[in-house]
C-alpha cells in the first residue's frame, strides 16, 4: 500500500488537534506539510458539546455547529478550512501501530504514513466496567460516552425509551452532566456511585451538598456508597435491571456509564517516557523522543505554579498545551526560544440552570461562602482553598464572567490570607478587590 510523508503529523482529531491545527497555520505551516489523523469521522470539534448541548431536546448542538475553536470563542474550523490551508485530515483512520525510531506510523487499514515531526494527540478512551469483570456489563443500552458516535447513540436510545428510567453510574463528571441531560429529556433518573458524595476529586463535601441537593430537587436520585456489581437483561439482551453492591436493585432502560478515563498511551509504550500514566513532557510539550510531542489528555508535564508534574484531564489544557507545543516547534526551526509552559489549571461544568467555574489546586484548607442553599432562586457561592497562608484555589458557581475572572486571578496571584473567617466573611469580594 503507498506510504504517504509528511513534514508534521498529528495523531488524534479532537480537541488538541484541531487547537494545533489552527496554531500551525498562524505559524505559517506550508501547504501539504502537515497532516491530522484521526480515528473519528469527523473533522475536530469541541468535545465538551456532547454531554451537554447535543443531548438537549432544545437548543440541540449538531456538527458542523460545534467544531473547534468555537468553545474559545475562535474561529470555526469546517473541513473545507483544512483543505483549504493544504492541511490533510485523514479520518476514519485509526493508528495501530508507532514506530518512532523509524518516524512510521501503520493504520488499520495497513497505510503507512512518515513524518519528520510527530504531535501525540491521542487524548483518552473510556474506563469500561467489563475490565473490572462486572457481571452482564456488555448488555444491549448500556453507553459511556467520549465520542460523536457514542453521543448518537445516546440520542437515539433517549428517543427509544421515552420516558424510561435510567441508571447513572458514577458520580464525576459524566456522571453529573449525563444525569441532567436525561432529567431534562424527562427520563427517570438514578444515579449511583461510592463515595460518600459527588465529584469527590474537586469538590469538599460542602459543594457536594449543594449539587445533590439541587438534583434531588431535579427529582434525581441519588443513591451513595455503593457500587454496580451486575445486569440483568430482557429476552433481547437489553438491560432491565442494575444490582448493586448493598443488595438493592434498580429498574433500567438505559444505563449510562462514566467511571474515569485512561490516557491513550498504549501505542507508544516502551518508546517514550511515561509518568503518572501520561507521556512525560518537558515545559515545551517536548517528549523524551526527540521530534515527538505530546498535548492534551495523554501528557503529564510540568505544572510550573505547583513545581509539580501532572496530567490534566480538560479542555482548557487540550487547547492551550496544543497551541504551546506548535509554538515550541516553529520557535525550534527558527533557533528561537519560547516561555515554558505556565498552566493555570482551569476546570468548570454546567449542568440544569448551574454553572460552575474552579480555577488552581485543591489542596489545604477551604472555605465556603455565599448562598448555598439548593433551593434559593439563583444559588451563588464558592470556596477557596488555603495551603500555607495562601490562597491557592477558587471555586464558584454561578459568577458572572468579572466574577469567574476575579477567582482566576486569585488562584493565579496567590494572595496572603490572615485569617479563614475574615475569607468566609469576605467571600467574592476578597477576590474581586484583588
Ligand atoms: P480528545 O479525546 O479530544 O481527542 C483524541 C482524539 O484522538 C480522538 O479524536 C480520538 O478518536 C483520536 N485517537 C485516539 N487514538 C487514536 C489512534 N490510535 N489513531 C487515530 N486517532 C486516534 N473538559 C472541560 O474542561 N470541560 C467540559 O465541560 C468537558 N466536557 C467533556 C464532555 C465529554 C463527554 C468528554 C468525553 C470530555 C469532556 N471534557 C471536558 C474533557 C475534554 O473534552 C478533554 O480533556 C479534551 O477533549 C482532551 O483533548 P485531547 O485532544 O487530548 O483528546
Ligand atoms: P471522573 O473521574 O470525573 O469520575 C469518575 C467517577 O466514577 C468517580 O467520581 C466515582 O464516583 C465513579 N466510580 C469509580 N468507580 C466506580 C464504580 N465501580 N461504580 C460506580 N462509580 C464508580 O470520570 P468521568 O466522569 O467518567 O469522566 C471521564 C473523562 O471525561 C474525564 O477525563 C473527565 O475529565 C472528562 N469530562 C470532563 C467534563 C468537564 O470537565 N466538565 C465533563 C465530562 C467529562
Amino acid at each position: 500500500m503507498a506510504e504517504k510523508s509528511f513534514k508534521y503529523v498529528i495523531v488524534g482529531g479532537g480537541v488538541a488537534a484541531g487547537y494545533a491545527a489552527r496554531e500551525f497555520t498562524k505559524q505559517g505551516v506550508k501547504p501539504g506539510d502537515l497532516a491530522v489523523i484521526s480515528k473519528e469521522a469527523v473533522a475536530p470539534y469541541e468535545r465538551p458539546a456532547l454531554s451537554k448541548a447535543y443531548l438537549f431536546p432544545e437548543g440541540t448542538a449538531r456538527l458542523p455547529g460545534f467544531h473547534v475553536c468555537v468553545g474559545s470563542g475562535g474561529e470555526r474550523l469546517l473541513p473545507e478550512w483544512y483543505a483549504e490551508k493544504g492541511i490533510s485530515l485523514i479520518l476514519s483512520t485509526e493508528i495501530v501501530k508507532a514506530d518512532l525510531a523509524s518516524k512510521t506510523l501503520i493504520s488499520a487499514a495497513g497505510e503507512t504514513f512518515k513524518y519528520q515531526v510527530l504531535v501525540i494527540a491521542t487524548g483518552s478512551t473510556v474506563l469500561r466496567l467489563s475490565d473490572f469483570g462486572v457481571q452482564g456489563a456488555d448488555s444491549k443500552n448500556i453507553f459511556y460516552l467520549r465520542e460523536i458516535d457514542d453521543a448518537d447513540k445516546l440520542v437515539e436510545v433517549i428517543k427509544a425509551k421515552k420516558n424510561g428510567k435510567a441508571v447513572i453510574v458514577g458520580g464525576g463528571y459524566i456522571g453529573l452532566e449525563l444525569s441532567a441531560a436525561l432529567r431534562i429529556n424527562n427520563i427517570d433518573v438514578s444515579m449511583v456511585y461510592p463515595e460518600p458524595w459527588c465529584m469527590p476529586r474537586l469538590f469538599t463535601a460542602d459543594i457536594a451538598a449543594f449539587y445533590e441537593g439541587y438534583y434531588a430537587n431535579k427529582g434525581v436520585k441519588i443513591i451513595k456508597g455503593t457500587v454496580a456489581v451486575g445486569f440483568d437483561t430482557n429476552a433481547n439482551g437489553e438491560v432491565k435491571e442494575v444490582k448493586l453492591k448493598d443488595g438493592r436493585v434498580l429498574e433500567a432502560d438505559i444505563v449510562v456509564v462514566g467511571v474515569g478515563a485512561r490516557p491513550l498511551t498504549t501505542l507508544f509504550k516502551g518508546q517514550v517516557e511515561e509518568e503518572k500514566g501520561g507521556i512525560k513532557t518537558d515545559g515545551f510539550m517536548k517528549t523524551s523522543v526527540p521530534d515527538v510531542y505530546a498535548v492534551g489528555d495523554v501528557v503529564t508535564f510540568p505544572l510550573k505554579l505547583y513545581n509539580d508534574i501532572r496530567r490534566v484531564e480538560h479542555v482548557d489544557h487540550a487547547r492551550k498545551s496544543a497551541e504551546q507545543a506548535v509554538k515550541a516547534i516553529f520557535a525550534g526551526e527558527q533557533g528561537k526560544s519560547i516561555a515554558e509552559y505556565d498552566y493555570l489549571p482551569y476546570f468548570y461544568s454546567r449542568s440544569f440552570d448551574l454553572s460552575w467555574q474552579f480555577y488552581g489546586d485543591n489542596v489545604g484548607d477551604t472555605v465556603l461562602f455565599g448562598d448555598n442553599n439548593p433551593t434559593s432562586p439563583n444559588p451563588k457561592f464558592g470556596s477557596y482553598w488555603i495551603k500555607d497562608g495562601k490562597v491557592v484555589g477558587a471555586f464558584l458557581e454561578g459568577g458572572n464572567p468579572e466574577e469567574n475572572k476575579a477567582i482566576a486571578k486569585v488562584a493565579r496571584i496567590q494572595p496572603p490570607v490572615e485569617s479563614l473567617d475574615q475569607l468566609t466573611k469576605e467571600g467574592l469580594t476578597f477576590a474581586c478587590k484583588i
